[in-house]
C-alpha cells in the first residue's frame, strides 16, 4: 500500500531510515547502544586506552563469523545496473582496506567470465536474486570453481540458494521499478561486508574504518535528517527543462553518479549521464552547454580535484548543482545551487548524497507527470538475458 504517497518509489525513498535500521540490527559491535565509538580525541584515547570498538569485532554478522573468509585471495563482484553500482561502491571499500576486488557487469561477465579458481569469492550483488545475466554469471563462476556469495534482498530467491554464501539486505520489499532503499541497504551491507572480507583476507583494520561503522549505526537518523530537507524540490523548479543532465564525481562519489544518472533517465525519460569528473575533458566536455546542467558530488574527499572539474563547466555555462556537506563553504559558494546533507565519513557521505539525487529524480519525474512506479520498456526484475 501506497499510504500517504502518491508512489511506491516515494514511498520507499521515505522508508529508507526502516530500511537501513533493518540492515545493521545487531550487525554493528558499538561500545554501548546508540553511543558514538570512541576515536582519537577522545577522553579514552588521551588516557592511553585501547582506541577501539569493545568487543573482538566491528561486525558481527550471523552469517559470516571471524575467519569465514580467510582462504579468499581474489574477489570479484558481478552485478546489473543500480546494483552495479553499488558493487562498484564495494569495490572501492575494499580498496581502501588493502584488499583487491574486480567489478564486472554481469552482461558481459556471463559471456566472456574473468579467470577464478577456488580461492576466488565472486559476489552477485542482486536485489531481487533473479537477474539472468548475474544467476547466469555466478553459475559460470562455480563452475570454474569459486565461491559464489548472493547479496541480496529476497530470502529464497534463485540466488540465495544457488550460492554457497547469502547476505540479506533486509531492505523489506521494493514495489517501484526504480530500486531506491535497496541501494541504500546494498551499501550499508557491503560496509558490513567489507569489513569481515579485510579482517579476514588481509587481517586490516583502521580508524577510518571503525570511524566508518560508528557512522553506519547511525546512518537511519542521518538519512531521515536528508530526508527532512525540501532543497531537491527547489533545484527542480530552477532546472527542469534543459537538454541533458550530467553527473559527476570522484571515488565513490563515482558510483553515485552514475547512479544518478540511471535513476534520472529511467524515471523521466530526460537525457542523463554520469562520469567520473576526471573522464570529461577526455570527451563528455563537447556536451556541455548552459542547457546541460551538471550535478557534482562531493563526499569530502578528492574536493579540490572536484572543484576544478566545476569551473570548467562553469566556464562552459553549465549550471552546476552541488551535492555536499552543510558545512563546506567553499564548494556552496562557487556551485550555482547547493543540495546539502549532513557533515559525515566520506563513505556515509556518497549514501546521503545519493538519497538527495533520488528527490531529484522523482521530483522532476513528477513534475513531466510520468509513471515513475512503472517506467516504459522496464521491468523490476530482469529475467531474460
Ligand atoms: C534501476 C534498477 C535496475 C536493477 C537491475 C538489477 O533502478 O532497478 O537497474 O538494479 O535490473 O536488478 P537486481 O538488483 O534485482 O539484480
Amino acid at each position: 500500500e501506497k499510504g500517504r504517497y502518491d508512489h511506491f518509489m516515494r514511498k520507499e525513498i521515505s522508508e529508507q531510515p526502516t530500511a537501513l535500521a533493518q540492515t545493521i540490527e545487531g550487525r554493528i559491535d558499538a561500545s554501548e547502544e546508540g553511543e558514538p565509538i570512541v576515536t582519537d580525541g577522545s577522553e579514552a584515547a588521551s588516557r592511553g586506552d585501547s582506541v577501539s570498538t569493545p568487543g573482538a569485532d566491528g561486525v558481527s554478522l550471523e552469517e559470516f563469523p571471524p575467519g569465514t573468509f580467510a582462504d579468499v585471495s581474489a574477489i570479484q563482484f558481478v552485478a546489473c545496473g543500480t546494483s552495479y553500482h553499488a558493487a562498484l561502491y564495494g569495490q572501492q571499500l575494499l580498496a581502501r582496506r588493502g584488499v583487491s576486488a574486480q567489478t564486472f557487469r554481469a552482461g558481459e561477465y556471463a559471456m566472456s567470465p574473468a579467470p577464478v579458481d577456488d580461492d576466488t569469492l565472486v559476489i552477485g550483488v542482486t536485489q531481487s536474486g533473479e537477474t539472468a545475466d548475474t544467476l547466469e554469471s555466478l553459475r559460470r563462476a562455480a563452475e570454474g570453481g569459486a565461491r559464489t556469495l548472493a547479496l541480496t534482498n529476497v530470502v529464497g530467491s534463485t540466488a540465495a540458494r544457488e550460492c554457497d554464501d547469502a547476505m540479506f539486505i533486509r531492505a523489506g520489499p521494493e514495489i517501484g521499478v526504480a530500486a531506491t532503499k535497496t541501494f541504500s541497504s546494498q551499501v550499508a551491507s557491503l560496509g558490513l561486508l567489507a569489513e569481515r572480507l579485510a579482517r579476514d583476507v588481509a587481517d586490516s583494520e583502521s580508524e577510518d574504518s571503525r570511524q566508518l561503522l560508528a557512522e553506519l549505526s547511525t546512518l537511519p537518523e542521518t538519512v531521515q535528517r536528508v530526508l527532512d530537507e525540501t532543497q531537491a524540490m527547489e533545484v527542480v523548479d530552477r532546472y527542469r527543462a534543459m537538454d541533458s543532465y550530467f553527473f559527476i564525481g570522484r571515488g565513490v562519489a563515482h558510483p553515485v553518479a552514475m547512479e544518478g544518472a540511471l535513476k534520472f533517465k529511467e524515471i523521466t525519460y530526460e537525457h542523463a549521464e554520469g562520469f567520473a569528473a576526471g573522464q570529461l575533458k577526455h570527451g563528455p566536455l563537447a556536451l556541455v552547454t548552459p542547457n546541460t546542467p551538471v550535478f557534482a558530488v562531493f563526499t569530502g574527499r578528492h574536493t579540490d580535484k572536484t572543484l576544478s572539474n566545476v569551473r570548467e563547466v562553469q566556464a562552459r555555462g553549465a549550471p552546476v548543482i552541488g551535492v555536499v556537506s552543510e558545512d563546506n563553504r567553499e564548494v556552496i559558494d562557487t556551485v550555482d545551487a547547493a543540495l546539502t546533507i549532513p557533515e559525515a565519513h566520506p563513505d556515509v557521505a556518497a549514501v546521503l548524497a545519493n538519497v538527495q539525487l533520488q528527490l531529484v529524480a522523482y521530483h522532476v519525474a513528477d513534475y513531466l507527470d510520468r509513471p515513475i512506479d512503472k517506467p516504459r520498456n522496464l521491468a523490476k526484475s530482469v529475467t531474460v538475458e
